[in-house]
């Protein structure tokens, strides 16, 4: 295939560590400023920030996350590619020097850079390419009016302007996106609800409510994207929290259930069960005991802790966590990305790290729903794999299963903590892969490394499970400032590092993984 393959051929794992009986070459952890991949695997970028995407002139957002795509016309080299965009430039090799206070305009630019895009790709003679100004092109971000779904107007209002911090996400069986709003704080700020008070982050930097009208209460939800038209709408029915992801699994009956994780130290885990088919509207939002192994309700008409505390069932939805801990959930180690494996059913759920607990290395948890029900309220808890230095990968971030029932998972080892203690070992964010059958089930094989600073993020296989899209994430995001860049990726030389969306392919895939 075309474009930079950086393939390092080394041995499989660490030290005294035999070599997968699948014959299967890993490769070690580095430091380099590339994206390396095992042998039999190589890439192509397909769109980087700042790429221009369409005749309005709208360009590729900053920090792309996570990736999903539908076809168009059922035919599987053309789709629609949605891309979330978590943050902004400013707040990264940009924010030394940048003011705080900030124009109207310079504001608009940070805005312009979150939130999602949607850009047409096709595969042509064989090669996925991003389809300049397409007419289905488009973006959506923190200037995009966006309705709320709910039973009432939130500070006075039915529309919120924008959706930012687009972290993970997930795809409804009705071919439409759900994009999550995770870190919503660093751009507008948090309130603290219970005495009316706005707190700020990265001293005030962000500050993006100076202009517009943002109030907290607008962020933090699940947002519903049509990608044929744009039309966007935020849910409130799966809660506010920092969202990290959404993974829709359709019950028997045809109603969804959608679990979702809250990425802060000893939050939760939740489960959303649909009232009806084809909608996500209206339904109940339970979170995790997984010291019993339950899923407990958060319905204030049900439960008098709640019905004491929140004024009605969108006051407790708003306050989410609050109502989590009233009623016992389980603290979890930052919950991540959830996947459901096709063949067991088992539900996995990465859990980053907990550094107060001094877990640092983080794991995977591993739920099975009673009679592999998604409608059950309960389950039992496991965990899969534990990161350390006999596992060979810590914070394990992002998820997804290829065609085979293959395991593959990112880390996120923060740039700040990169090379330095309890990481060393681990050097710069990698890819891996798990086998989930045969003599090496379970066993963790590092097949990526990631640039300087960066994390892989997004992880999506096309439909025929040939190709992965996958997204390189804030490359260099810890250097001092413009001045001192400590990555370059990709185009090398002394040029600014840009996020960009990648697509691997290669034997390993058509090999091991189809
Ligand atoms: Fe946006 Fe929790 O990663
Ligand atoms: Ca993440
Ligand atoms: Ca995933
Ligand atoms: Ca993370």
């Amino acid at each position: 295939m075309g474009g930079v393959t950086s393939a390092t051929l080394l041995p499989a794992c660490g030290k005294g560590v035999p070599e997968p009986a699948s014959g299967i070459k890993g490769i070690l952890p580095s430091m380099d400023d590339a994206v390396l991949l095992a042998d039999g695997l190589g890439y192509k970028l397909l769109i980087s920030w700042g790429d221009t995407i369409n005749a309005l002139g709208e360009k590729f957002g900053f920090n792309n996350d996570y990736l999903d795509f539908v076809q168009l016309d059922n035919n599987p080299d053309d789709y629609l590619l949605w891309v979330n965009h978590e943050q902004s430039i400013h707040g990264y090799f940009l924010t030394p020097e940048y003011p705080s206070s900030k124009t109207r305009e310079e504001v608009d630019t940070e805005c312009r850079d979150v939130g999602g895009s949607i850009v047409r790709i096709k595969k042509n003679d064989g090669e996925w390419q991003f389809q300049k100004n397409d007419t289905f092109n488009r973006r959506i971000d923190a200037l995009t009016e966006i309705p709320i779904v709910s039973t009432r107007p939130i500070r006075g209002k039915t529309v919120a302007q924008g959706t930012l911090a687009n972290c993970a996400g997930g795809k409804t069986p009705w071919n439409t996106i759900l994009t999550c709003e995770e870190n919503y704080h660093y751009f507008i700020g948090e309130v603290d609800l219970k005495n009316n008070k706005r707190s700020y982050f990265f001293n005030g930097r962000s500050r993006w409510d100076r202009y517009y009208d943002m109030p907290p209460e607008h962020y933090g939800w699940v947002v519903e994207i049509d990608l044929f038209t744009g039309a966007a709408k935020k849910h409130t029915s799966m809660g506010r929290f920092s969202h990290e992801s959404a993974t829709v699994v359709p019950a028997e009956d045809g109603r969804c259930v959608v679990y979702t994780a809250d990425d802060k130290t000893n939050e939760h885990l939740y489960k959303f069960i649909a009232d009806k088919p084809g909608s996500l509207e209206h339904g109940t939002l339970y979170v995790a005991d997984t010291e019993n192994g339950k899923w407990l309700p958060l319905d204030v008409n049900a439960d008098p802790r709640l019905s004491d505390t929140f004024s009605d069932q969108l006051d407790m939805l708003i306050r989410t966590r609050e109502a989590a801990n009233i009623v016992g959930a389980s603290p979890l180690d930052r919950p991540e990305d959830i996947e459901r494996d096709p063949n067991s059913g088992a539900v996995f759920v990465t859990l980053t790290k907990n550094e107060k607990a001094n877990r640092p290395h983080g794991s995977i948890l591993k739920i099975f729903e009673k009679n592999n029900d998604p409608l059950a309220l309960n389950f039992e808890p496991s965990t899969f794999l534990s990161g350390g230095k006999e596992t060979g990968f810590a914070c394990p971030d992002n998820l997804a299963f290829d065609k085979k029932g293959n395991l593959w998972f990112t880390s996120d080892i923060s740039g700040d903590q990169i090379n330095h203690k309890p990481y060393t070992s681990f050097k710069n964010n990698g890819l891996f892969f798990v086998p989930m059958s045969g003599e090496d089930a379970g066993r963790v094989i590092q097949l990526g490394s990631a640039p300087v600073h960066a994390e892989f993020t997004g992880l999506c296989f096309s439909d025929d499970g040939r190709s992965l899209f996958l997204s390189v994430q804030h490359p260099g995001e810890y250097s001092k400032n413009i001045d001192h860049l400590e990555s370059h990726w990709p185009d090398g030389g002394e040029a600014l590092p840009k996020p960009s969306v990648i697509v691997i392919e290669g034997e390993f895939l058509n090999n091991h993984c189809v």
